[in-house]
């Protein structure tokens, strides 16, 4: 028997305030926290939902560096574009809190001071990394190796983005600092740990024993963890930006973002309502993480150790963490601009928030990876959206205006057609409900989708443009059954869709339905007048996709553009003009071209120089065919020394550039020209 909660606190992760918000972040995190809430709400639950932007930590820091600004005007800047992008998305948080506030590190420094008053820490002092030049220790991402699990040559202090592999920046193979490029050295330091081996004991009870519920990717991770051996961790840093650790003698130390971020839920809930502890002091309410997978060891592993040291606290009843959206094939980056951004779909795309929500729950990555593609959008708006929901919708209520001028018409006598489907409807009630409370999103968005599509089918069979002419009487019922059901796909797809929720029961005329109304047949009264039918979705055409793409593939092509220009060599020592002037470099045409016999990489040529005809021994085979080569113009050093090559004698050289990826382009005049021309 499943235990009964009074009231729930749902947190969502709080996203770093170093730079907008995308759509993995919402596919993963926001928008299944908020279909949860808002089901919860509807359903009339006592339940709150918290969250904030995270606005300590290292990768802020470096944000600033780059910018040279600092990390206050970065936080301040982000927390605003991602509270307002949100809030835009209708993600309905009863508080959008931020680390930086006063109440968070408040609590924060208390929650710390009672673990260190109590003896809960170990106090370690160790060697680590120090960056002379910039005078500072190099925790976290301040230091960047190669990864010894898959030899990646940028991952970080504490993480490979890569393979995702946790990483300590003992581990990385030849570090430097991300802060000056400089090879650190090791100084000592002093730091406050966490003993977690001590909470293995519990958390095995807990989670292993406790928990067999949770999703098989969070209960995997965990046990692993757990199997691994858990070490101490070290909560505090030395930095320069976060929650100074609130003990005499630790000038220049931090709490650890990965300590403070969680408490935020606790602060957040403070400013939300001073009734705070009611929700995180009692067994009656169920706490429920949402977050993504990088997530899972910060909150079943170490937050649970950090509120059970702490004591007098709840822990999660649940994290369902999510796995990953690609987007087009390829890994969503920050660094690499890979990303849709919630902010410019905004704007992009005004009055289709819904659709966003749609895809991104349909194609959620619950169980695996997942990708996003624009082709992909586009179907699922013109082929489910447009099609299924909205032409249901519409269909309804636009006979509804024809026939009866807005006003409902009164139902007659069901027959067995009419009560199978409201009999179907209904049913769509216990699985929806499972699907949420279990945190299967997709299969409960497909619920709320089937009721349109009851619908549907339920106007094309019926046919109510036909039976008008020959039994009105009939198509009064058909229609009464009809708005019905329009009513309840209403209440089904306002968890998921709450603008097109809101937007239908504007057109039906009403206010909101109780959750606990979904299924019934008298939701809209006959005699009540319905205001003016619009269209609930607007099919998206090709160009407005193919924009999209256009600005992936500028992307693409802008980072393609920037690693070519890390891989381009030094420019070499400086030479004097007379050095310049010594060589004699000729507009010639290439007359012939054979390959040079058993070797793999020589071409032969027979060149016109303008002075006089030549061959030149070129290592050009792997790059060009002779029969490309013959004809064209090109530039050669007409006063190189000669030299002779598998018994040939070259004169000379043809001038090439190499690409970034290797491959060799022959230089040539922008337009015919005499042969002879002096290149200088
Ligand atoms: O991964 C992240 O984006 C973190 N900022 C999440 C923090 S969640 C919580 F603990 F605050
Ligand atoms: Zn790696």
């Amino acid at each position: 028997m499943a235990k009964e909660f009074k009231r729930y606190l749902v947190t969502s992760a709080l996203p770093y305030a170093n730079g907008p918000v995308h759509i993995g972040h919402l596919a993963g995190v926001y928008i299944p926290s908020d279909i949860y809430t808002r089901y919860l709400r509807l359903k009339g639950c006592d339940v709150i939902s918290v969250c904030g932007s995270d606005e300590h930590g290292v990768p802020i820091t470096i944000k600033a560096r780059k910018e040279g600004v600092s990390p206050q005007q970065i936080v301040d800047r982000y927390h605003e574009l991602i509270k307002k992008s949100f809030e835009g998305l209708g993600m309905s948080f009863d508080i959008y809190s931020r680390t930086s506030s006063k109440t968070h590190a408040e609590t924060a420094s208390a929650f710390f001071r009672k673990l260190y008053d109590e003896g809960k820490f170990i106090e370690k002092t160790s060697m680590q990394y120090y960056d002379e030049e910039a005078q500072t220790f190099l925790a976290d991402r301040y230091i960047v190796g190669t990864c010894p699990k898959c030899g990646n040559d940028r991952a970080y202090g504490d993480q490979c983005e890569k393979c995702g592999s946790t990483l300590s920046p003992d581990e990385l193979i030849e570090p430097h600092s991300a802060v000056s490029g400089s090879i650190p050295v090791k100084r000592e330091t002093k730091h406050w740990y966490l003993p977690l081996d001590q909470y293995e004991g519990f958390l095995r009870e807990w989670i292993l024993d406790g928990h067999k519920e949770w999703k098989s990717n969070v209960y995997g991770q965990c046990k692993s963890w757990l199997d691994g051996g858990l070490q101490p961790r070290a909560v505090s840093r030395d930095l320069d930006w976060g929650i100074p650790v609130p003990v005499e003698g630790a000038e220049g130390k931090v709490l650890y973002v990965w300590f403070d971020a969680p408490i935020g839920y606790i602060s957040a809930t403070k400013d939300l309502t001073p009734d705070w502890e009611k929700y995180w002091k009692s067994e009656d309410t169920k706490m429920v993480h949402f977050i993504g997978k990088d997530n899972i060891v910060f909150h079943c592993i170490v937050f649970p150790s950090m509120l059970k040291a702490h004591g007098g606290y709840i822990l999660p009843e649940n994290v369902p963490a999510n796995e990953f959206l690609n987007l087009e094939g390829d890994k969503i980056s920050t660094s690499r601009n890979w990303a849709v951004w919630l902010h410019e779909y905004l704007e992009e795309f005004p009055g289709k928030e819904d659709v966003l929500r749609y895809v991104l729950c349909a194609n959620a990555p619950e169980t695996k990876d997942n990708d996003f593609t624009w082709k992909d959008f586009q179907a699922r708006n013109n082929n489910e959206l447009v099609a299924v929901l909205g032409n249901f919708v519409n269909r309804a209520l636009v006979l509804t205006q024809k026939y009866y001028g807005g006003t409902v018409p009164a139902c007659g006598e069901l027959n067995d057609y009419d009560r199978e489907t409201i009999a179907e409807v209904a049913a769509v009630k216990t699985s929806l409900e499972s699907n949420i409370e279990n945190y299967r999103f997709r299969e409960a968005l497909k619920d709320a989708m089937n009721i349109a599509r009851i619908g549907n089918k339920y106007l094309a069979d019926t046919e109510p443009w036909k039976v008008i002419k020959s039994d009105p009487a009939r198509v009064e019922t058909i229609l009464y059954v009809a708005l019905q059901i329009t009513a309840n796909t209403a209440i089904a797809i306002e968890p998921f869709m709450p603008f097109s929720a809101a937007k239908m029961l504007r057109m039906l005329a009403v206010e909101k339905f109780s959750w606990e109304s979904l299924g019934a047949t008298d939701l809209i009264p006959a005699g009540h007048t319905i205001g003016t039918p619009e269209l609930l979705f607007e099919k998206i055409e090709d160009d407005v996709i193919q924009r999209q793409l256009d600005k992936l593939a500028a992307t693409k092509a802008a980072n393609a553009a920037a690693e070519a220009s890390q891989n381009v060599e030094c420019q070499k020592d400086t030479i004097q003009f007379d050095d310049f002037q010594k060589m004699d470099i000729r507009v010639s045409t290439i007359l012939e071209a054979e390959k040079v016999a058993k070797t793999k990489k020589l071409l032969k040529l027979t060149v016109d120089t303008g002075i006089d005809r030549r061959v030149i021994v070129s290592g050009i085979a792997e790059h060009f065919t002779p029969e490309e080569l013959v004809g064209k113009q090109v530039l050669v050093l007409v006063n190189l020394a000669p030299r002779e090559l598998k018994g040939i004698t070259s004169n000379g050289m043809i001038l090439m550039a190499e690409d970034a990826s290797g491959k060799l382009r022959l230089l040539q005049p922008d337009e015919k020209t005499n042969n002879g021309a002096i290149v200088g």
